[in-house]
């Protein structure tokens, strides 16, 4: 049966694994905290009932899913994996030591992939000794639910690295577009300063949340509003990526947004902490 290591349990770790074990994978989830395995499993949990409640996966079919889902705390758990999908805190030198790690557990062969949302790829690879099997996976939030999933190729990355996590994508029902190797590489790039300009807009007194995701949903016909999204990202994700495109783009031009820095800072980080431009209760 193949098998996957998934490492960070947060909010895209555990939507990795859900998706895995959903295809019939057995599935490794890793991260340095206990308390996030935990958390991560009962997201799993929760969402699972929810498709069962739509009738999309029967009661027994949830029990076996989650069977198929393991935890550890060691990135020893990724030493059997066809392929790992690193999808813990976005922070380079975070990311530089796991993959310095996998590096040394996983098994010859296995793809090493990052779900990073920005920092780059060729960096990553160069943690390691062989940057012909690190690739990027970047899944979209929530996981289970988006379709994208953009795969990154870094200037080592092997041709039959890149067409191995494709046909992956495609086996778990995704749609995955092939990029290069950027800061942000697309779907940031694009993203993340339109978000950053609608914080701008509720910092400089324009308009209130509500109003700025209004423009947004009616007049440019987006599902969510940019507020809205960047709770469902994560203010201190958000954060993370601008300072990144900051780095290695422009640094005047992805200015983060000063009201961004302050609500990372009272630890206002949006759904998962409760509170960010809107208020969650659960
Ligand atoms: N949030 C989004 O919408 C989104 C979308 C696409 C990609 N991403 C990317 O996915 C990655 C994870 O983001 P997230 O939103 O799930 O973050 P998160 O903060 O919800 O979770 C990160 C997890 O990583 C764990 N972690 C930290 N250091 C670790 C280590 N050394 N080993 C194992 N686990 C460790 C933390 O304990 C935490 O549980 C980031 O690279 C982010 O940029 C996020």
């Amino acid at each position: 049966m193949s098998k996957v290591a998934v490492v960070g349990a947060g909010t895209m770790g555990n939507g990795i694994a859900h998706v895995f074990a959903q295809r019939g994978w057995e599935t490794s989830l890793i991260d340095v905290s206990q308390d996030a395995l935990d958390r991560g499993v009962a997201t799993i949990k929760k969402n699972l009932e929810r498709q069962t409640k739509r009738g999309a996966v029967s009661g027994a079919r949830c029990a076996e899913i989650l069977e198929r889902i393991e935890t550890s705390t060691s990135l020893d758990a990724a030493k059997d994996a066809e392929i790992v999908i690193e999808a813990a805190t976005e922070d380079p030198e975070i990311k530089f030591m796991i993959f310095r790690d996998l590096d040394r557990r996983a098994p010859p062969g296995a793809i090493l992939a990052s779900n990073t949302s920005s920092i780059s790829i060729n960096e990553i690879a160069a943690q390691t000794k062989r940057p012909n099997a690190v690739v990027g996976m970047h899944f979209m939030n929530p996981v289970p639910v988006m379709t994208l999933v953009e795969i990154i190729r870094g200037k080592a990355t092997s041709e039959d690295t890149v067409s191995k996590t494709v046909a992956i994508a495609k086996e778990l029902g995704k749609t995955p577009v092939e990029v290069n190797d950027a800061p942000g590489f697309v779907s940031n790039r694009v993203l993340m300063p339109m978000i950053n300009e609608a914080i701008f807009c509720v910092q400089d007194g324009i308009a209130t949340p509500q109003a700025v995701d209004e423009v947004m949903k009616l007049g440019m016909g987006h599902p969510l509003g940019p507020l809205a999204l960047a709770d469902l990202i994560g203010l201190d994700v958000c954060l993370s990526i601008m300072r990144v495109l900051q780095d290695g783009l422009d640094r005047q031009k992805y200015r983060p947004a000063p009201l961004l820095e302050k609500m990372v800072t009272a630890g206002k980080l949006g759904r998962k902490s409760g509170q960010g431009f809107y208020a969650y209760r659960d």
